[in-house]
């Protein structure tokens, strides 16, 4: 597989998301063996950049991986992420983003991970009560003690990463961005004026463009903790909307002979060499056929086709999750 950079860090140019081996997913938690199978399936196919966070689990996540990179770890492209989960007492899901906090997380993951660096590290969502400042401060600080190698961010907006960039080179955003949520594109010429790469999560809209999900009893099957049972685009009138697009991706699929996934995640690939998306799966089989994307070939009609699709309905989270990201 051909490389991709993110700032100064080179990555293969197709990743492997980590978090629904144990979150967010229907079946979530529910066979490491074949979690583990992925990831190792995924380095043998030379994918390189493997990415998780506190939070998925929480903690979980970062166990599983630590546990499938006994032995393999100076194989990848280790990230993580902190900042969702706040150590000094609000715990889950509150946003800190304090240097004091950052110190408490970061020995958590290199404990989880069973490593003594981590090479990206991102803020996981953009604390308003603390200055981005201070934030890529401590982060630096990291840096120079050699716990962590590059700063990311996620779901950042332009005035933050500015600013962030400013106080370090930060390598990466990672942002949701795909062939149904396309805003990332509005900050791209920014993050190329900078050198900072994007990396593209929820690449296969959560699923849904590889038209695995065809109709509302299919959502209704899902487990409750999956997130796409709240998702809007994934529920009532939206879901049924949405799914010429999953029938328009299927068409490209037809003409080149590859599956609905391949072509999501080889649009992606035609949108620069700056641009890794992480497609997530906890099955060996599928991470060979989302690898097996960087080398579907797209004409430019196809793209052409693919840009112009009919835009989702819908917010790309719900609007819990929608407060926090930064826009
Ligand atoms: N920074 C952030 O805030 C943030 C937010 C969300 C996600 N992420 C990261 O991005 C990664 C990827 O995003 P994501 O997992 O949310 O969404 P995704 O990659 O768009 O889709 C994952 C879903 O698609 C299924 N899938 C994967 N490959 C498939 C294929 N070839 N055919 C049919 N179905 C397929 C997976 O099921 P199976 O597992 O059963 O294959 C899973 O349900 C995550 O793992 C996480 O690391 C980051």
């Amino acid at each position: 597989m051909r490389n991709a950079k993110l700032g100064s860090l080179e990555v293969a140019r197709i990743g492997l998301g980590a978090m629904g081996m144990s979150h967010g997913y229907t079946g979530a938690g529910t066979d490491d063996a074949e979690s583990i199978r992925t990831i190792h399936r995924a380095i043998d196919l030379g994918v390189t950049l493997i990415d998780t966070a506190e939070i998925y689990g929480p903690y979980l996540n970062e166990e599983l991986v630590g546990r499938a990179l006994r032995g393999r770890r100076d194989q990848v492209v280790l990230a993580t992420k902190f900042g969702l989960v706040a150590h000094g007492g609000r715990g889950l899901w509150n946003l800190d983003s304090s240097p004091a906090n950052i110190r408490i997380a970061v020995e958590g993951s290199l404990k989880r991970l069973g490593t003594d660096h981590i090479d990206l590290y991102y803020q996981h969502r953009v604390d308003p009560e603390t200055p981005i400042e201070d934030t890529v401060g401590a982060l630096a600080e990291l840096v120079r003690e050699g716990k962590i190698r590059h700063i990311g961010l996620s779901e950042a907006w332009a005035d933050t990463i500015r600013r962030a960039h400013a106080v370090h080179p930060i390598a990466a955003l990672q942002s949701e961005y795909s062939l149904w949520t396309r805003d990332q594109e509005e900050i791209l010429p920014l993050l190329r004026e900078l050198g900072i790469g994007l990396v593209a999560y929820s690449p296969l809209g959560h699923g849904f463009l590889t038209g695995s999900l065809r109709t509302p009893a299919d959502v209704e099957a899902l487990d409750d903790s999956d997130f796409r049972k709240n998702n809007p685009r994934f529920t009532g009138e939206n879901f049924l909307r949405n799914l010429r697009l999953a029938d328009q991706v299927q068409e490209i699929a037809d003409q080149v002979a590859a599956t609905p996934a391949q072509v999501a995640l080889a649009w992606l690939l035609t949108r620069g060499g700056d641009i890794v998306p992480i497609p997530g799966t906890k099955r060996v089989s599928r991470v060979e056929e989302n690898t097996a994307a960087a080398a579907v070939e797209l004409t430019e009609d196809q793209v052409a086709t693919l840009d112009a699709l009919t835009p989702a309905e819908g917010g790309h989270h719900n609007e819990a999750q929608m407060q926090m990201i930064e826009r």
